[in-house]
C-alpha cells in the first residue's frame, strides 16, 4: 500500500531525478521553493562531481542556495536563453498542461526563466495534482495599481486576497518590489483563457498561470518513486 500524498521525501525524489536531467554544459534555471530546492542540493553534489553548469536563480532563497552548493552563477539579466529549468508548482493540472505558482512570490522571475528554457522541468509531490486547476492563482501587482487590479479580478468572477507577511505586520513584498494578491477563481476550466484576461491588465507585473510551458512533469511520492509525464 502507498504512503499518503505529499510530504518531503516525495519533493526530494521529485527533485533529483529531475537535477538528474541536467547535462554538462547546460545553463540551468534554478526554480524556487521547497521541491526545488531538493534539485538545487542534488545540483550542487553532481557540480562538486565535476558537472559543468552554470545556474540562474529565480529569487532571492535559490540564489542563496546555488550558492551554498558550489553551483556558478549567472544573472537572469544577463542570460537570453537557457538549456534547462527546474521548478516546482503549487498545483499541476498535467492534461491541461498547467500550473499555478507563486507560492514563494517569485512567478514572476520563474515565468521569465521558464520561457527562456528550452526544457521546463517541473518538479512536485503527488498532493499537487488536480484535475482542475482551483488553487489560488498568485497575482504580482504594482503597489499603485491594487485597487483597479482587485477590481478586474473580482469583475472575472475571483476573490482577490492581497498576501500578507509571515513574519511582520503589514503584505508581503516580491524581489521587485510589488505586491500579491492571491485570486480565488475556484475552478478555473480555462486556464489559457484566464491567462490571457490577467495579462491584459495594466498594473500586473506577472501571474501564476503558466500554461502550455511544461515539458515534463516529475511526479514524487511518498515512497521516493518517481513518475514523469
Ligand atoms: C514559488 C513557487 C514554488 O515553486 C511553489 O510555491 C512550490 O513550492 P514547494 O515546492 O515548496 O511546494 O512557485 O514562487
Amino acid at each position: 500500500m502507498k504512503n499518503t500524498a505529499g510530504g518531503e521525501a516525495a519533493k526530494r525524489a521529485a527533485g533529483e531525478a529531475a537535477a538528474a536531467a541536467v547535462t554538462d554544459g547546460d545553463r540551468v534555471g534554478l526554480g524556487t521553493g521547497s521541491t526545488a530546492a531538493h534539485a538545487i542540493r542534488r545540483l550542487g553534489e553532481r557540480v562538486a562531481d565535476g558537472l559543468a553548469v552554470e545556474g540562474v536563480a529565480t529569487s532571492y532563497q535559490s540564489r542563496a542556495l546555488a550558492r551554498e552548493v558550489g553551483i556558478p552563477l549567472l544573472a537572469l539579466s544577463d542570460v537570453g536563453r537557457l538549456d534547462v529549468a527546474v521548478d516546482g508548482a503549487d498545483q499541476v493540472a498535467t492534461d491541461a498542461n498547467a500550473l499555478v505558482k507563486g507560492g514563494g512570490a517569485a512567478h514572476a522571475r520563474e515565468k521569465v526563466v521558464a520561457q527562456a528554457a528550452d526544457r521546463l522541468l517541473v518538479v512536485a509531490d503527488d498532493s499537487k495534482l488536480a484535475a482542475t486547476l482551483d488553487h489560488p492563482v498568485p497575482v504580482e501587482v504594482l503597489p499603485d495599481a491594487l485597487a483597479r487590479v482587485e477590481r478586474v479580478v473580482a469583475d472575472a468572477g475571483g476573490e482577490p486576497t492581497l498576501r500578507a507577511a509571515e513574519r511582520k505586520d503589514g503584505p508581503v513584498v516580491t524581489d521587485n518590489g510589488n505586491l500579491v494578491l492571491d485570486c480565488d477563481f475556484g475552478g478555473v476550466d480555462d486556464p489559457a483563457s484566464l491567462a490571457r484576461t490577467l495579462s491584459g491588465v495594466a498594473g500586473v507585473v506577472e501571474h501564476g498561470l503558466f500554461v502550455g510551458l511544461a515539458d515534463a512533469v516529475y511526479v514524487g511520492d511518498a515512497d521516493g518513486d518517481v513518475t514523469r509525464t
